[in-house]
């Protein structure tokens, strides 16, 4: 019997409507199962992987700058809040930070960076929600009581989102932190080809180990059949659309079989699993603009490699 547990099969649905589409692909939501999790650490800490140092520093530079923008007693709702590393950053700078609420489809991660945050940040409420950012999601009661609302959203994750689909996206965190409310959002720079594609084609593979591990999440998951051998990652930067695209590209002519769906697949087909857009500082402001942010500071890395965008509600 082919049985998928009830919590699994949104995940199910979208991987059935992903490899029914032309050209084939599957959504970087899923990428971050306990194993991509752990992978992703260490993508993060490779040396060609220059976004996470970029953004770091640039947050430790201006820590204290966004805590005179940001006044006291601040609640941060954290989107796609991963291993939590960052916040701490902007946490320790704040002035008397009441609250933390982290949003993440990863569950496993999200609780247990929950649980470590909350034992080092003891005066600090923790508000873990599992679930998906693109979705309406409800704040605790607490949280809409006056206080200054923040969104942060680093790791430019904002960039795996079509610029439209982004705007959506930061319309409705407009509409979540409320009156009086700010985003500081992680941006990746537009910048050399060589530079962009060493940074998802690592020389130790780690980043086709996390490509190819989605596959693996299915064949654990979802009863999916896949042959990682059977697969290559690429990931080219598309410099007409200014993005970096990960596919995974199908070394044989294979049926690829999830549960009861039969997906085949040509050779060279690819799967394409993951964009990351990149910006300049200006078309950035331009997208937040057209979601109703005032774009009200932005920080670069001394090697112009990233950016960190403070917004306000307008
Ligand atoms: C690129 S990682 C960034 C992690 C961390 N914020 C950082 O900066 O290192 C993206 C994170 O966002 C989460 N994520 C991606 N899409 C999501 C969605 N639609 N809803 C909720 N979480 C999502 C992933 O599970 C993952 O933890």
């Amino acid at each position: 019997m082919n049985f998928i547990p009830a919590e699994k099969t949104s995940f199910l649905q979208e991987v059935v409507l992903g490899l029914s589409n032309r050209p084939k692909r599957l959504t970087p939501k899923w990428f971050y199962d306990k194993r991509g999790a752990k992978l992703f650490e260490q993508i993060c800490d490779l040396p060609e992987y220059y976004l996470t140092r970029s953004e770091s520093s640039i947050l430790e530079t201006a820590a204290v700058e966004i805590s005179e923008y940001l006044g006291p007693e601040v609640i941060l709702i954290e989107y796609g809040s991963g291993a939590m590393s960052k916040v701490r950053t902007l946490l320790d700078s704040l002035d008397k930070p009441q609250a933390l609420i982290a949003i993440d489809v990863a569950d496993e991660q999200l609780l247990q960076a929950s649980d470590t945050l909350g034992v080092e940040y003891s005066d600090l409420t923790v508000h873990p929600i599992v679930g998906d950012f693109t979705s309406s999601f409800d704040l605790p009661l607490w949280a809409s009581a006056g206080k200054r609302l923040c969104a942060f959203f680093p790791g430019s994750t904002i960039g795996n989102f079509e610029p439209d689909d982004a705007e959506v996206l930061l319309r409705s965190m407009h509409n979540v932190v409320g009156h009086g409310g700010a985003a500081i959002i992680g941006v990746d720079l537009k910048k050399d080809k060589s530079v962009l594609e060493a940074a998802y084609n690592d020389a130790s593979g780690i980043s086709e180990k996390f490509n190819k591990n989605l596959l693996d999440r299915i064949n654990r998951e979802l009863k999916g059949n896949a042959q990682l051998d059977q697969f290559k990652h690429i990931a080219p930067y598309n410099e007409d659309k200014g993005r970096i695209e990960m596919h995974l590209v199908s070394l044989c002519e294979q049926m690829l079989t999830v549960s009861n769906y039969h997906f085949p697949l040509k050779p060279n087909e690819t799967i394409h699993t993951e964009n990351s857009y990149k910006y300049t500082v200006e078309e950035f402001q331009a997208l937040a603009k057209s979601a109703s942010f005032a774009p009200t500071a932005v920080w670069v890395d001394e090697n112009q490699l990233f950016s960190v965008h403070l917004l306000t509600r307008a």
